[in-house]
């Protein structure tokens, strides 16, 4: 069978100059369109201790036995990933949403974009001190999104014990300002 990072690669199309000049857009669209990859994609997304120390220190030797109790996904993007990645753990799914979205009491984290900041949000109830938590989004990038999304979860009391990703984009440098959380990317690049 095909190794997944090249299965991603083929899938995936590259859009130059979106959403402005200059920027390579990786749109993974078509990966989750395709039945068969977007179950490897949410499978190798579920399985961060084969890559993660902490998440593997955690999980001992035992493999099958989840290292975490929920899902974290970021919109918009994120929710799709993380929602299958739960099912298919038999866990639940927390939402991080930008600003404005969630009804109830929120924590709010600001992050820097390419230009300009933007705000992420967590219901305060969503996560229980001490709950183990995997991180999922499509694409690392900056890591500003991920890192913001970490904060948030770690404010509660939520003990990260895994970031995963479909990409990464490695000249933007977010593996670096993940740390010292390891990201699980399926496809570096
Ligand atoms: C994209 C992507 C990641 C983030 C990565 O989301 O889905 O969440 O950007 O970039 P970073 O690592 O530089 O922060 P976007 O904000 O475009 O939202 P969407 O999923 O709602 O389209
Ligand atoms: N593709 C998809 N999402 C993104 C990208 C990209 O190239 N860069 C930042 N978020």
């Amino acid at each position: 069978q095909q190794p997944l990072d090249e299965l991603i690669a083929s899938l995936t199309v590259d859009v130059p100059d979106h959403p402005e000049p200059g920027v390579l857009f990786r749109d993974l669209t078509p990966v989750f369109a395709d039945g068969r990859a977007f179950a490897r994609v949410v499978e190798g997304l579920s399985a961060p201790a084969d890559s993660d120390p902490r998440a593997a220190a955690l999980a001992g030797a035992d493999r099958a036995t989840p290292t975490f109790d929920v899902v974290v996904g970021v919109e918009a993007r994120g929710f799709l990933l993380a929602a299958a990645v739960a099912l298919s753990a038999g866990v639940g799914v927390v939402l991080v949403r930008k600003a404005g979205k969630l009804p109830r009491e929120r924590i709010s984290a600001d992050y820097v974009l390419e230009y300009g900041t933007a705000t992420l949000e967590l219901h305060s109830d969503a996560i229980r001190p001490g709950q183990r938590v995997l991180v999922v989004d499509d694409v690392l990038a900056t890591g500003g999104t991920l890192a913001a999304a970490v904060a948030l979860v770690e404010q509660l009391g939520g003990v990260v014990t895994a970031v995963s990703v479909v990409v990464e984009l490695a000249a933007l440098g977010g593996r670096e300002r993940m740390a010292p959380h390891t990201v699980h990317a399926l496809w570096t690049t």
